[in-house]
């Protein structure tokens, strides 16, 4: 499940997502001369962009070492307003000095399949054929308990071989590229972020009762040799015991 952090509000949690963040790129970057990050989208995750962005944190990241990559994507264009791309280049790669060659943006404006397959080129030539261990997955869990564009009841929660695919969000009726669940399972680091009492009935679920994934795919997520933290505010984390709110 991995290790629960309540903090107080969203300032705290994202100072907090800020501190992991950091830490693990630059133990990578020392370690490895790299640091690879699969970002999230939703509007949680935005509010780190956009914290990391800022003058103070953005100068602690060796940005020339860094790779971002999406954790998933909409089946859009780079410039439409639903894009996960959109959003984290008008909130941190517009002032952050990462290479155009370090972003690794998800072709999303390919036929869904096609775009899947290229991404998953673009993974094994990355991580040299390897299975990808990104350094950082950042995650957010929506309301119906899917995290990256892993949905309930949705076949790609079923997909053990590969690393990233097309997977058709039945409730939505549209289609989304996400990396599956080994591939987000086996990175070294992981953050959930979950904000709002919105989420706290969902987390409760996902958290304290049964093993669902098909109704609760977040809880297909653990890292197979890494760690995972879930950052909360305490409105999310309203109903959970005390034991578990860390
Ligand atoms: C997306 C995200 C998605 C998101 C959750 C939570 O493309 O929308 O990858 O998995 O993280 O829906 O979103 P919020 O943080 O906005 O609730």
């Amino acid at each position: 499940m991995g290790e629960i952090k309540v903090l107080p509000d969203v300032e705290a949690l994202t100072s907090k997502a800020l501190e992991v963040i950091i830490a693990a790129a630059q133990s990578a970057i020392q370690d490895r001369g790299q640091f690879s990050m699969a970002l999230s989208g939703g509007s949680t995750p935005e509010t780190v962009y956009r914290a990391l962005a800022a003058p103070e944190n953005r100068t602690r990241l060796d940005w020339a070492h860094m790779h971002l990559f999406w954790g998933d994507e909409r089946h859009v264009p780079p410039n439409h307003p639903d894009s996960n791309f959109r959003m984290v280049k008008e909130h941190l790669l517009a002032v952050v000095p990462i290479p155009d060659e370090n972003v690794h943006r998800v072709p999303a404006e390919m036929e869904v399949r096609m775009a899947a397959f290229h991404y998953e080129e673009v993974l094994r030539q990355y991580f040299d054929g390897e299975w990808p261990r990104f350094d950082l997955v950042l995650l957010g869990m929506g309301e119906d308990g899917h995290t990256a564009s892993l949905f309930p009841h949705s076949a790609g929660l079923n997909e053990e071989q590969r690393w990233f695919i097309a997977n058709y969000a039945p409730k939505r009726k549209d289609w989304r590229l996400t990396l599956t669940k080994n591939a987000i399972n086996a990175a070294r680091n992981i953050i959930v972020l979950v904000l709002g009492d919105v989420k706290a009935d969902r987390l409760r679920k996902v958290l304290t009762g049964p093993e669902k994934p098909e109704d609760n795919p977040i809880q297909l997520i653990r890292p197979s040799d890494g760690q995972m933290v879930w950052l909360l505010d305490r409105e999310a984390a309203k109903y959970l015991p005390d034991d578990l709110r860390g």
